[in-house]
């Protein structure tokens, strides 16, 4: 099968091209500098040169402050976007998948999100994802939209500066003696290479569809470093950050586990518990760090 995924050189999107790769798939990997999913004419041109059948986009406008700050901009890249991907695919009779984010609650619910759930977003990121969700569904015959959550991968996330969580805990574990992190806030680590997997077992199925796509538990950021710490070894004094001692400029949902109730009707779930992913994250890190000595 031909696959186009947007965001190839992302955190999450590199991913994706690998475990296509490794399925056999061919896969044409479109970054920013093929297309620019503010012009649908970028989109179409790219898209029309490869002709896939099966399209991931991963590419979005991401940074929740920066969305905030201009939500036209955010709603361009992440709705307006995902409508001209959404239409070429329509016409072309192929599949697009769409990756969307637990932002699109707003966390008041205090348990595991469902599918049926009825999304509320705190903020334009939110928002703008909710928007790329609907124009998916509402054109694209064929489609997967999949909600993901805290995800980690071993390729830099582009939008927010490079480190993501795992590596952030870890650096600051050799610069500082203590540290403190939110205990406030509850989510689902999940590393990127399982939610690659998931795209790949959904490119083989027709049940098209909303997903919720997270690793299996939940933790606050807080037993999420203590973690990291205990898996490996590190010698830094972990405390819990008092509340509203690290104020968010932008409102976020407090609580966004998401249960993937869709993924396990279908017999379709291939997502371990969140420490499980995260052991497999460090494994992965010391092999390539052994590699590239
Ligand atoms: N990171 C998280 O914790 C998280 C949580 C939930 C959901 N998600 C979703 O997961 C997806 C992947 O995130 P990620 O961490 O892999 O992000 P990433 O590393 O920042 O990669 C995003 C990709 O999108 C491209 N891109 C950005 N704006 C674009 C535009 N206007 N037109 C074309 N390409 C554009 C970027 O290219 P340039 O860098 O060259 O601009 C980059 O290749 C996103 O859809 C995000 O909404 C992420």
């Amino acid at each position: 099968m031909k696959v186009a995924v947007l965001g190839a050189n992302g955190q999450l999107g590199s991913d994706v091209c690998a475990a296509f790769r490794r399925n056999g798939d061919e896969v044409v990997a479109l970054t920013h500098a093929d297309l620019e999913l503010t012009s649908a004419s970028t989109v179409e041109a790219a898209l029309s040169a490869s002709m896939p059948e099966f399209i991931v986009n991963t590419a979005a406008m991401h940074h929740v402050e920066k969305c905030e700050a201009d939500p036209v901009g955010a709603l361009q890249a992440n709705a307006i976007g995902a409508k001209s991907v959404a239409e070429w695919a329509k016409r072309a009779g192929s599949t697009v998948s769409y990756v969307s984010t637990d932002y699109v609650f707003d966390g008041k619910k205090g348990a595991p999100y469902l599918e049926t759930d009825v999304a509320a977003p705190l903020n334009a990121y939110g928002i703008s994802k909710l928007a790329g969700e609907h124009f998916t569904s509402a054109i694209a015959t064929k489609y997967f939209v999949l909600r993901v959550s805290a995800i980690y991968g071993q390729q830099p996330c582009r939008a927010k500066g490079g480190l993501n969580f795992v590596e952030l805990m870890l650096k600051l574990s050799q610069e500082r003696d203590e540290l403190r992190v939110v205990d406030d806030e509850f989510i689902t680590p999940t590393p990127t290479v399982q939610i690659a997997a998931q795209l790949v077992a959904l490119s083989r199925s027709s049940n098209y569809g909303l997903y919720h796509g997270t690793a299996e538990g939940s933790c606050s950021w807080y037993e999420f470093a203590s973690e990291i710490f205990r898996v490996t070894g590190a010698r830094v004094r972990l405390e819990k950050a008092r509340p509203g001692e690290f104020p968010a400029k932008v409102p976020r949902p407090k609580y966004s586990v998401l249960e993937n109730r869709a993924l396990k009707t279908a017999r379709l779930n291939v997502f371990t518990d969140w420490r499980d992913g995260l052991k497999g994250y460090l494994n992965a890190r010391t092999e390539a760090a052994v590699a590239a000595s």
